[in-house]
C-alpha cells in the first residue's frame, strides 16, 4: 500500500527579526523573534509525502526538480525526527503489544495496526514540494517549505502533536520555518536549554484577533539573493559588536512591547517597533565584516515613501498607518490596516510606475498550516 499526505504552509514575515544562531546544528537562535503568518492563498509551499515499502531511499523534489538529501543535512534531520516521533507514538500507544519483528505471525488483529505503524516509520519517503512564488528571492521559501514538509509527514504518520511540537522539528530545517506552524501572530521563543527542546513557536494571537491587519508584498526583484541568511547571520555572529548589543539590550524589550501592541491592536506602536527592528537588522548586516547589503535603491525609496506617508498621518493626529520591513533581500513587505491598502498600493504605483505588475498584494492573514 502507498501512504500519502499533502499539507500546505504559508510564508511568515518577521517583525522582530531572527538573525544569529547560538547552535548552528540544532538551529538555536541568539534572540527570540516574532512574525505574522500570511494567508494560505498567496505565498505558500505545498508538499506531498509518500511512504511505500518498495522505495529504496528517501528522495526529495522541489518544484519538480530532484534535490539531493544530504546525509546529516537539514532535510535528512527533519525526516529522521519525524520518523522518530512516529515510532515513539506507535510504541507509546501499544507498549505491551508484540512488535512485528519479534512476532511475525502472532495475533493478526493487533499485529495489523502494529505492523503498519512500525513499518510506516521505517519505509523510505518520497517528498515533492512546490512553491507558488520564486525561491530564494528573500521571500522566505525555506520557512513555508520546511513547515509544509514537517506537516505533511505529521499527517502521513497521523501524529496527534501540537504545532509547537512540530515547530521544534521545522526549526531544524530552517529557523524561521518554526513560526509558519501557526497562523496569525507568532513568537519563536529562543529558549535556554542546550538540546533546543524549549526553542519553539508559540501563538501570540490568532489572525482573527486582528483581522484588519494586511500585508502588502512589494517584489522589487526576484533574483537569487547574494548572501544567504544562513551564512550571512553566522558572519554577523562572528564579527558584529552591534549584534551583541541588539540581543542583550534591544530584542527582549521589543518582544514584550510588540506582543502588548498586538494584544491591544495598537497599530502605531506595532508599526514603530516593526520598522525599527527592520532597520536594526539591516544595521547589523552592515556592521558585519565584510558588510552585507540586502536593500537596494528601490527598497530605500519605498522606505522614504512610507516615512513621509506616516509623517503626514501623525501630523493629523492619526498615528502611523504603515510599517515597512525587509528580510535578507530587497523586497518590501508593508503591514497596514485594511482601510489603507488601496491608498498605499496607489501611492506606490504612482511613485514607481515602472514597477507596475511587480507588486503583489496579499490580503488577509489567515490560518497557519492547512492540511
Ligand atoms: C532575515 O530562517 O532563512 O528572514 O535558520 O539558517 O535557515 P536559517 O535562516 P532563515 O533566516 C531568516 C532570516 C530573516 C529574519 C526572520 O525571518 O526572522
Amino acid at each position: 500500500a502507498v501512504y500519502e499526505a499533502t499539507a500546505s504552509a504559508p510564508v511568515n514575515i518577521a517583525c522582530i527579526k531572527y538573525w544569529g544562531k547560538r547552535d548552528t546544528k540544532l538551529i538555536l537562535p541568539t534572540n527570540s523573534s516574532l512574525s505574522v503568518t500570511l494567508d494560505q492563498d498567496h505565498l505558500r509551499s505545498t508538499t506531498t509525502s509518500r511512504a511505500d515499502p518498495s522505495f529504496t531511499e528517501d528522495r526529495l523534489w522541489l518544484n519538480g526538480k530532484e534535490e539531493e538529501i544530504k546525509e546529516g543535512g537539514r532535510t535528512a534531520t527533519c525526516i529522521a525526527e519525524m520518523k522518530r516521533l512516529r515510532k515513539q507514538e506507535v510504541e507509546d500507544k501499544q507498549p505491551n503489544e508484540p512488535k512485528v519483528k519479534n512476532h511475525p505471525h502472532h495475533a493478526p488483529q493487533i499485529l495489523r495496526s502494529d505492523h503498519l505503524g512500525l513499518q510506516l516509520s521505517t519505509h523510505h519517503v518520497h517528498i515533492a514540494s512546490f512553491n507558488n512564488f520564486p525561491t530564494a528571492a528573500g521571500l522566505a521559501s525555506s520557512a513555508s517549505g520546511f513547515a509544509a514538509l514537517v506537516s505533511s509527514l505529521a499527517q502521513l504518520y497521523k501524529l496527534p502533536v501540537s504545532p509547537s511540537t512540530l515547530s521544534l522539528i521545522a526549526r531544524q530545517g530552517s529557523g524561521s520555518a518554526c513560526r509558519s506552524l501557526f497562523g496569525g501572530f507568532v513568537a519563536w521563543e529562543q529558549g535556554t536549554l542546550p538540546d533546543g527542546s524549549d526553542s519553539l513557536a508559540v501563538e501570540v494571537a490568532p489572525q482573527s484577533h486582528w483581522p484588519d491587519m494586511h500585508a502588502l508584498i512589494c517584489v522589487v526583484s526576484d533574483d537569487k539573493k547574494g548572501t544567504s541568511s544562513t551564512s550571512g547571520m553566522q558572519r554577523t555572529v562572528e564579527t558584529s559588536p552591534l549584534l551583541q548589543h541588539r540581543i542583550k539590550h534591544v530584542v527582549p524589550q521589543r518582544m514584550a512591547d510588540i506582543s502588548a501592541a498586538i494584544r491591544a491592536r495598537d497599530f502605531d506602536k506595532f508599526a514603530e517597533i516593526t520598522m525599527r527592528d527592520s532597520n536594526q537588522f539591516h544595521a547589523v548586516a552592515l556592521d558585519t565584516e565584510p558588510p552585507i547589503f540586502y536593500m537596494n535603491d528601490v527598497s530605500r525609496a519605498i522606505i522614504a515613501l512610507i516615512v513621509e506617508y506616516n509623517r503626514v498621518s501623525v501630523e493629523k493626529g492619526l498615528g502611523r498607518k504603515a510599517a515597512y520591513t525587509y528580510d535578507a533581500g530587497p523586497n518590501a513587505v508593508i503591514y497596514t490596516l485594511k482601510e489603507n491598502v488601496k491608498e498605499i498600493v496607489e501611492l506606490i504605483l504612482k511613485y514607481f510606475p515602472q514597477r507596475e505588475g511587480a507588486f503583489k498584494d496579499v490580503f488577509g492573514l489567515l490560518g497557519g498550516v492547512d492540511v
